[in-house]
This record gives C-alpha cells, sequence and structure tokens, in this order.
C-alpha cells in the first residue's frame, strides 16, 4: 500500500474503505471482508453510528492494531473546549481502541478555535496521533493554524473528477496539509463512470472507470475511502497500484467541468448542531 506523508512527519495509507452510511450490521459483514481484500485504512466517524461494529471488528481482526491505521471525527457538538476531551474518550471507549491513527472535526461550525487546544493536547496525551479537519473552508483552516501548536496534518472535503479541489489547494499551498477526497467516487454516479476521459484510459490499461478515479486521486496525492458492499468493487479499489496515467490523461480528466454534488453553507445546517447521543449503536 502507498502512503503519502503529513506535515507531522508520519505516514497515512493513501487508499482505504470508508464506512459512511453503513449499519452496524453491514460493518460486521463487509469491514471483515475489506480486511481480507488488503485494506488497513478505514474512515468513520461519531456521526456513522458504527463506531462499536468498526472497533469490534478491528480488535476480532487477525492483523494487529498497529497495523491499522483508523479515522473517527468529531461532531460540533463536542468542540467547546471542555466537551472535547470528555467526548474524545467516549469516542475511543465506543471503538475499545487506547488511541485513533487520526481525529477530524467533521463540520466546519461551532467553537472550533477553541476546540482545537484539546485536540492538541489528546496528541500530546497519546490519544490521538495526528489530527485534521473537514468541510473547511481556506479561511477556517487559517483560523486554525492562527492559534495551532500543531497544525491540521488533513483536510478532508469532497473531492472528485467533477471537483477536483485545486482552487481550495492552491489556497493552502504551502501547509503540507494532505487531502481527503470523500465521495471519491462521485458517491457511485454513473454518468461520471460513463465519461470518455475515464473510460478511453481505463479501456487501454484493462482498468474500469472507477479504478481510473481512483489513480487519478492518486496521482494528484488525495487519499481516499471509497464505499462498497461489493467483494468485486472491493477488490478493484484496491488494485490502482499497476499502471499510471499520462499527463496529457490527467490532463484531461481535469478539463471536465467542475460543480460539487454538495455545497458546504456557511451557517450551520440543523443535523450539525443539535446534541447526539452515540451510545445507541445496534
Ligand atoms: N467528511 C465527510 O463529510 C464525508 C462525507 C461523505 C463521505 N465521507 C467518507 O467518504 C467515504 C466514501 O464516500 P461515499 O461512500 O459516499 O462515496 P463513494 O465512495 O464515492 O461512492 C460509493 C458508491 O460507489 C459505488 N462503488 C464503489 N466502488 C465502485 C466501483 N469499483 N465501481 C462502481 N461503483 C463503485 C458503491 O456502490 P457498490 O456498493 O455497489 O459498490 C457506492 O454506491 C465514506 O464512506 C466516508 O468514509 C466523508
Amino acid at each position: 500500500m502507498r502512503s503519502f506523508t503529513m506535515n507531522n512527519g508520519l505516514a497515512i495509507p493513501a487508499l482505504g474503505y470508508g464506512v459512511f452510511q453503513m449499519s452496524s450490521a453491514e460493518v460486521a459483514e463487509h469491514l471483515p471482508e475489506a480486511i481480507d481484500a488488503g485494506y488497513r485504512h478505514i474512515d468513520t466517524a461519531n456521526a456513522y453510528f458504527n463506531e462499536v461494529a468498526v472497533g469490534r471488528v478491528v480488535a476480532g481482526s487477525p492483523v494487529a492494531r498497529e497495523d491499522f491505521f483508523v479515522t473517527t471525527k468529531l461532531f460540533p457538538q463536542s468542540y467547546p473546549y471542555a466537551q472535547c476531551g470528555p467526548d474524545i474518550d467516549a469516542t475511543l471507549e465506543r471503538l475499545g481502541m487506547d488511541y485513533v491513527d487520526l481525529l477530524l472535526f467533521h463540520q466546519p461550525y461551532g467553537e472550533y478555535v477553541a476546540g482545537w487546544r484539546a485536540m492538541e493536547e489528546a496528541v500530546e496525551a497519546g490519544r490521538v496521533r495526528s489530527i485534521g479537519l473537514s468541510n473547511f473552508s481556506a479561511a477556517k483552516v487559517r483560523e486554525i493554524l492562527d492559534v495551532a501548536r500543531i497544525a491540521p496534518a488533513v483536510l478532508q472535503v469532497e473531492a472528485h473528477p467533477y471537483w477536483n479541489q485545486h482552487a481550495l489547494k492552491a489556497e493552502l499551498d504551502g501547509t503540507g496539509i494532505v487531502f481527503e477526497a470523500w465521495y471519491p467516487l462521485g458517491h457511485g454516479d454513473r454518468a461520471l463512470l460513463a465519461e470518455p476521459a475515464l473510460t478511453e484510459p481505463a479501456a487501454r490499461y484493462g482498468k474500469t472507470a472507477a479504478q481510473v478515479v481512483l489513480r487519478w486521486h492518486l496521482q494528484e496525492g488525495n487519499v481516499t475511502f471509497p464505499k462498497t458492499l461489493n467483494a468485486q468493487h472491493m477488490a478493484d479499489n484496491i488494485d490502482v497500484f499497476d499502471f499510471a496515467l499520462t499527463e496529457a490523461e490527467m490532463a484531461r480528466i481535469n478539463a471536465l467541468p467542475q460543480k460539487p454534488y454538495y455545497a458546504v453553507p456557511d451557517e450551520p445546517p440543523a443535523f450539525t448542531t443539535r446534541r447526539m447521543d452515540y451510545s445507541q449503536q445496534a
């Protein structure tokens, strides 16, 4: 597995398995298949309500804990400084882990500046290895950078060939922040996967359009964790290290029309502000 190096010197596997919109039962069934297929990087979140199931699979796996790279995320309810430490402890308890490899602030609302200090303290206490952000604009990332003793190591945002995030990357150039792509396959958008800019290289290399997208991400420097419940897709998605797109093929993909599937609102949507009870996980 190829890795990228974060600005704290630690490695992050370039490709993983995302468990968004997976029930605990689906995690129990499919995450072991992903581990068997070679995935070691898992992307979950408090708000996915499946951390208990993820933790059980990792604990029951023959693969050693230190060989996994586990990411989870806190919602804005957890950002107030006094709340953040206890909520990190509760997160680790649900996962049944004494550390996570990467912890993110999931949404760019609320007391993220104050909470960042609690994130740094969790790193210093060895509870978290790396910390980062998700769905933050460059301006909001800079608010954190202005106070940070430990800079965000990653920024997880929507990214795929229809939303390549080149503008955001340019704004954060020089920070060493590694970009992680959510919706790496456009959430399975058939129109995206039918683009000739993807299907033509796919035919040339004997790959699928989805594999070409994931290869494009790798060459763009994006970490991805495509989600799939399909065993063939699971095997395909990790089989992208034996071919390379040419500069012309990359440029053609980067010339596709740009539009996000989801525009992050400036004001917090209701789902980000209420306090959620994560204790109820089947
Ligand atoms: N930070 C955030 O706010 C945020 C938001 C959204 C997602 N995420 C993270 O990003 C991960 C991925 O996002 P996502 O699951 O929404 O979108 P995605 O990975 O872009 O797309 C998943 C869809 O693509 C299909 N698919 C997967 N592999 C395929 C292949 N090889 N060929 C054809 N279709 C394929 C899947 O269907 P099959 O099951 O049929 O393969 C599924 O419907 C999530 O699991 C989560 O970890 C984070």
